[in-house]
């Protein structure tokens, strides 16, 4: 059987979207991208110009001019000519990407970048629309799990590094983006009809890893 050369990875804040992508890649061979990163990426575009993140036109302009670029295999995260690596996930960062995201304008100009990013194939991406919209002739996987479970999970990530911040805070903060994702507009986080659908509470990444190979029919690889 032919091996899907596209795979589209969706689910919720701190779903394992990138932990299991990342991985899938590397075992694939494929190039691995998070489109988190240009929403993130456009976030702190507003931020260091002083746009109001509730101002659509403003923020469609300025997302027009943007260009996100990722370097060292996706681990770097460059807008125009700065290296924003290290902001991604501030906490103005988390608290503003959710709002800028819903923006229709801004995610057309995202959206461009990363169809083009995608075009030679043998890319995992994961997102919140890929399978839906960004790319929908992918295969597609869907992660999910308990939002105590995804809380703790990013709350582990972010211990002991400049962006840690209290489990409350963590919680709070995933429940109003998961909220805001959801209930925008202009592509909203949705299960695919044909995606494979995992919840992955309690599970260990390798079983998860193993699961979606054997659903995508790739299990033999490695
Ligand atoms: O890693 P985490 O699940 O916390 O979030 P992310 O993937 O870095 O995405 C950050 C935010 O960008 C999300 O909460 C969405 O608002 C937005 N996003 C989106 O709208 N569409 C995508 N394809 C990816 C992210």
């Amino acid at each position: 059987m032919r091996y899907p050369s596209v795979i589209a990875i969706d689910g919720p804040v701190a779903s394992g979207k990138t932990t299991i992508g990342r991985e899938l890649a590397r075992r694939l061979g494929y190039a691995f991208v998070d489109t988190g990163v240009y929403y993130r990426a456009a976030t702190i575009a507003a931020l260091d110009s002083g746009t109001p993140l509730d101002d659509e036109a403003a923020l469609t302009r300025l997302a027009q001019g943007l260009v996100v670029r990722l370097g060292d295999e996706g681990e770097s995260v460059f807008l125009g000519g700065a290296d924003v690596t290290s902001r991604l996930r501030d906490p103005d960062v988390d608290a503003g990407v959710s709002p800028v995201a819903k923006v229709p304008g801004v995610r057309r100009a995202m959206v461009a970048q990363q169809r083009s990013t995608a075009e030679g194939g043998d890319v995992v991406m994961v997102g919140r629309d890929i399978g839906t919209i960004v790319l929908p002739g992918a295969a597609k996987v869907y992660l999910d799990a308990s939002p105590e479970e995804r809380a703790r999970r990013r709350f582990k990530e972010l211990a002991g590094t400049d962006q840690a911040r209290s489990e409350t805070d963590v919680l709070r903060n995933l429940k109003m983006r998961d909220a805001t994702d959801s209930g925008r507009a202009d592509s909203p986080l949705r299960v695919a009809e044909d995606a494979h659908r995992f919840v992955t509470d309690g599970l260990e990444v390798a079983d998860v890893v193993e699961r979606v190979l054997v659903a995508l029919g790739m299990e033999e690889t490695e």
